[in-house]
């Protein structure tokens, strides 16, 4: 989604604002533009494709100024080309706008504009709130900002600049997120927090209907009442070094291998002295949990693989029925929720806008919301009763891979805690799985010090049009998330199927040399995936299995077999995507693609 970075202060204004969207690139866009006001009045640049275009241009041509707006955009009204691009102007070019999210009655607002004799020049409907900022204004950018809020409707983040109020800045926030970076003598607002951590580590997000006056020295924070919001600034403890590369080519290899600390933050701050979970965030009593009949888990994407595993680990723990839903579907389904359900929303973002529209129509019918998500102060986490936050540090990389492994963690820890208050585990099975969870981390460390043999089905698959993943159990699971990495990076055709299911149609596309990755990690299961594999060979699949150290049986039937180290059955998940991420991650480089930036594809989905 779009990216936003405001700046006031002494600096150059236009370095500041590249760097900051350098940050923010990873929130998937098709064009940039910026726009800074100097002695000369304001001046701009904006072009469709990649922020380097921008920035060499800048490099060539240099705007000056200590004040200005920049944006990074991923289209939804129009086309990706230079026009489309943010800022947009008023028509002497004295005020400019940049937006992210959606102005839902901006065909209403263009038509009174054009009434009024208003010109437009793109097919955006940002371009509207440009238009309204020069209708409304009168020398005052705050009080013009109060009113173009009253004409809005739709989600937004939008910051607004204007020539002849060169010492400020105003930003108008309503579910898109937006943060205050406060300096010293120099202020910011952005997307995120990356984009300001060069600068300044004091933040605060702003709410919904707040509107942010900005100067060098000043951020004054109004509610829709025009009433004074007294923000509490927080420090970010996290480094901007884990916002970078870090020595890695790519933010997704960085991240794959940040998986095993990923999973110790998560779960090592939370044990008590006794070796209990102790989740602070989570206000349920014991009785409160016994009261819930059932369990949603509600997400997208990769937090609904993550949810799917979610729903093994409750059931098979909590002996509580779990219904796994995607979040665009959720709530034009009227499900069966009221107050007796625990509803478990997953986002890494916290801002994807399906999770957030199915929170609350949770919440309208009653239920108790609780979250998982890896960033402090989201939308989500915010609207939630409880909010489990994964410690995984700011996810950079397109496709989710840490995110991913620290929901398990995290519905591991939710699923030991909801058993434990329903006496439905024994206490040596809780103490027993904890501990392999923590010894996970270990496991994937060492893994990661060889990917050979990932490397290696690269090649075997690179050039291939598609691929099929099996599994049964919780392995099915991991199959889906792994089929999602490879296609969203690979733009391999990637499809997974429950390994029993096969027979019963899919089976049709097995042909000569079509790969198939099988996981077999679970034990009850070996005999059946064998028969399963068996099944795909004869119709002359090539077949690498994923499978458990020292299961000899699987490695029978397989062309080759990529072992992983033998942990408890529930568990397997953790262990067992990692191939299956170095795959996708590999054959993507073979295939000289760009791997952290897949196209289409944006890291944080904030419009339905
Ligand atoms: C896939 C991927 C997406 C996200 C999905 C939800 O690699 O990253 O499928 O998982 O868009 O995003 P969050 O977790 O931010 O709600």
């Amino acid at each position: 989604m779009c990216g936003i970075v405001g700046y006031v202060g002494k600096l150059n204004a236009q370095n500041v604002i590249i760097s900051g969207l350098e940050k923010l690139e990873y929130r998937g866009y098709d064009s940039a533009g910026i726009a800074v006001i100097g002695k000369d009045g304001m001046n701009s640049a904006k072009f469709k494709g990649r922020l380097s275009v921008l920035a060499k241009y800048l490099e060539e041509h240099p705007i000056e100024g200590t004040i200005g707006i920049g944006h990074t955009r991923w289209a939804t009204h129009g086309v990706p080309s230079d026009e489309n691009a943010h800022p947009h102007f008023n028509k002497d070019k004295t005020i400019a706008v940049i937006h992210n999210g959606i102005i839902e009655n901006y065909l209403e607002l263009k038509a009174m504009l054009l009434e009024k004799g208003y010109e437009f020049r793109s097919q955006t409907d940002t371009e509207v709130v440009a238009h309204l900022f020069d209708f409304y204004y009168d020398g005052d950018l705050l009080q013009t900002a109060f009113k173009v809020e009253n004409a809005i409707r739709g989600t937004y983040a939008i910051l607004a600049i204007h020539q002849d109020s060169p010492n400020e800045f105003v930003a108008l926030r309503c579910e898109a997120p937006l943060v205050i970076g406060y300096g010293n003598g120099e202020n910011f607002v952005a997307s995120d927090i990356p984009a300001v951590l060069e600068y300044t580590r004091e933040v605060a997000f702003l709410e919904n209907g707040e509107i942010a006056h900005v100067t060098a020295n000043n951020v004054t924070v109004y509610n829709t009442k025009k009433e004074i919001v007294h923000k509490k600034p927080f420090t970010v403890e996290w480094s901007l070094d884990a916002a970078t590369k870090g020595g890695y080519d790519h933010f997704m290899l960085k991240e794959i291998h940040e998986q095993p600390q990923g999973i110790r933050d998560t779960i090592n701050n939370r044990i008590d002295g006794k070796g209990y979970i102790k989740l602070d965030d989570i206000k349920l009593t014991k009785e409160e949990i016994q009261k819930f009949d059932k369990i949603y888990i509600v997400a997208c994407g990769t937090a609904y693989h993550a949810g799917c595993v979610g729903k093994y680990a409750i059931e098979k723990l909590a002996k509580i029925p779990v219904v796994c839903d995607i979040a665009s579907e959720f709530r034009y389904r009227d499900p069966f929720v009221d107050n007796k359900t625990l509803v478990i929303l997953v986002s890494q973002s916290g801002e994807t806008a399906d999770t957030l529209a199915a929170l609350r129509e949770a919440r309208r019918k009653g239920a108790r919301i609780l979250s998982i998500t890896n960033v402090v102060g989201s939308s989500i986490a915010r609207e939630s009763d409880d909010v489990f936050y994964t410690w995984a540090g700011p996810e950079i990389a397109v496709a989710s891979t840490k995110a991913y492994t620290t929901q398990l963690v995290a519905f591991y820890m939710i699923a030991l805690t909801l058993a434990l208050a329903k006496n439905t585990i024994s206490e040596r099975t809780y103490f027993m799985l904890i501990d392999q969870i923590k010894q996970a981390a270990d496991i994937l460390e060492e893994m990661l010090k060889d990917d050979t043999q990932e490397k290696e089905v690269a090649e075997l698959i690179k050039d291939k049009n598609a691929l099929f993943y099996l599994g049964r159990g919780v392995d099915m699971q991991t199959a889906k998330e792994m089929a999602l990495k490879l296609k969203e990076i690979s733009y391999i055709y990637a499809e997974s199927f429950a390994a029993g299911e096969l027979k019963h149609g899919p089976i049709a596309l097995i042909e000569n040399g079509t790969p198939v990755i099988a996981i077999s990690t679970q034990e009850p299961m070996i005999e059946k995936m064998v028969s399963n594999i068996q099944e795909v060979k004869a119709r002359g699949a090539y077949v690498i299995g994923i499978a458990s150290e020292g299961d000899n049986l699987i490695s029978s039937v397989c062309d080759k077999v990529i072992y992983v180290p033998k942990i408890d059955d529930l568990l397997a998940p953790l262990i067992s995507v990692v191939p299956g991420q170095l795959i996708a991650y590999h054959t993507t480089c073979l295939k000289g693609l760009d791997v952290d930036k897949p196209r289409n594809l944006a890291k944080s989905v904030t419009v339905e």
